[in-house]
């Protein structure tokens, strides 16, 4: 009995490094959320630093096929996002997402960006 739980504590050491492994082997703020930096230059411009997008979450949420091929193509770094596409109804401004009453609004910048100049977040 003792024995099994030696063993179970050591199995969950291993998995939390693994788990932990995993997600600083892909340089992400956490397990399932991307770093899009790829406007980092007009970026700078806008005082706004590189956006965080909870993949994770936005899946519990919705099916695959919501979202890839049709507004994002499902491989890293390979969408041209910008904040005028945006805003014309692209990409995160896609109906029914950050340009309706269904998602947090566009002028939030810091719920998408770090280090937004004078945002208090
Ligand atoms: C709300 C929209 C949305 C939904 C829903 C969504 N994704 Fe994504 N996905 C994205 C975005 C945005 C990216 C980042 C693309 C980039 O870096 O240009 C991405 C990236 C990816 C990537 C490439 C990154 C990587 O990990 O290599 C894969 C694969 C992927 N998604 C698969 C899926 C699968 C499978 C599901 C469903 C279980 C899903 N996505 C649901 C928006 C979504
Ligand atoms: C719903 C999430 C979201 C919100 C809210 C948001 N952005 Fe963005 N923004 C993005 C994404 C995604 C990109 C593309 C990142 C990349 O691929 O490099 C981007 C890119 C940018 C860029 C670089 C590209 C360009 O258009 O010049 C600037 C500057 C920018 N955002 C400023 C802002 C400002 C200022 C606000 C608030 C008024 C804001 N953003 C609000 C998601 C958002």
């Amino acid at each position: 009995m003792r024995d099994m739980r030696i063993g179970l504590i050591a199995a969950a050491i291993v998995l939390f490094g693994l788990v932990s492994c995993a997600a600083y082997a892909a340089q992400e703020p956490g397990p399932g959320k991307f770093i899009l930096d790829s406007k980092l230059t007009s970026m700078k411009k806008a005082g706004v630093g590189p956006v965080v997008f909870p993949h994770d979450q936005h899946k519990k949420k919705f099916k695959c096929g919501v979202c890839h091929p049709g507004i994002f193509k499902d491989q890293a770094k390979a969408n041209d996002i910008s904040m005028k596409k945006n805003m014309d109804g692209q990409f995160c401004g896609s109906a029914n997402c950050h340009n309706s009453p269904n998602a947090f609004p566009l002028f939030q910048c810091a719920n998408c960006h770090t280090n937004v100049k004078g945002a208090s977040k």
